[in-house]
């Protein structure tokens, strides 16, 4: 190589690791947010196979506000914690109730929506021919009677501590999701099904299945991260506080929470 060349592929090689250091420097980290995909309105899959949901569209807000790319992938909600705790998911968005035995085991973001349970039945032929509730809440549980939840759920954790450790002779019949569950509930198998009040509501909205009462259990939901990723819980936190001063929060909570 003669000195030109020598110049040459210098400046070359130069402007070449230049690109990269700025295209790297550019480059925006990439977070993997861990939904159940049945749990509308908060998280779920769309008719075209997409994630959606309230808790879908704040990450993806969040992500652009502070500079973050969001992988969005479905896990199982039973094994969603110990999936998050190995690192192959660094977030959960998905109507996540923040109780001490998880604190134990997550970091949550400051609280972002309080729910209460609900008892859903199934509606039945009335006398008049009108559809009516099979059960009210107290039938609902009442000795005998079976009834669905979603595995690893608080409806789960407070059916047992409430009534069958007590002595109250019921059964929980435990599903992957909740909608397996619903499914069992319209077709006689199960007696009713208790979940999170906003997924019964959009569950039973286009169902023969009706809400007939409400366990105030007052949860309130957080996202989490792996214990000790302050990072990314400040950058959840900074968000979730820049979102809810925006209007689009409003927007957002009448799309999916109050509105729908
Ligand atoms: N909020 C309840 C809990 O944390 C029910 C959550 C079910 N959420 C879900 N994405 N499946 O246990």
């Amino acid at each position: 190589m003669n000195f030109r060349n020598v110049l040459l592929f210098v400046i070359t090689c130069g402007l070449v690791m230049g690109i990269a250091v700025v295209s790297f420097g550019a480059q925006k980290p990439m977070y993997t947010d861990g939904i159940d995909a049945a749990f509308p309105p908060f998280s779920y899959i769309d008719k075209n196979g997409d994630p959606t949901g309230f808790d879908v569209e704040v990450i993806k807000w969040i992500g652009r506000e502070m500079g973050f790319d969001v992988k969005i992938v479905p896990v199982d909600w039973d094994a969603i914690i110990p999936t998050l705790k190995v690192g192959n998911i660094d977030l959960i968005a998905s109507g996540m109730t923040i109780n001490p035995k998880r604190e134990k085991q997550v970091d949550f973001t400051t609280p972002y929506w309080k729910i209460n349970l609900a008892v859903v039945v199934r509606e039945v032929a009335g006398e008049d021919g009108a559809q009516v509730p099979q059960y009210n809440v107290f039938s609902a549980v009442a000795p005998g009677r079976t009834i669905g939840v979603q595995r690893g759920t608080t409806a789960q954790t407070w059916l047992q501590e409430n009534l069958i450790d007590k002595g109250v002779d019921i059964k929980l019949k435990l599903y992957d999701n909740f909608l397996l569950a619903i499914e069992d509930l319209l077709i006689g198998r199960i007696d009713c099904a208790v979940i999170d009040g906003p997924t019964a509501q959009s569950a039973v909205a286009d169902r023969k299945a009706t809400i007939v009462g409400t366990i105030n259990t007052g949860e309130i939901y957080g996202y989490a991260v792996r214990k000790g990723d302050t990072k990314l819980l400040n950058l959840l936190n900074e968000g979730l506080k820049r979102l809810q001063a925006s209007p689009e929060w409003e927007k957002l909570v009448n799309k999916w929470l109050i509105g729908g």
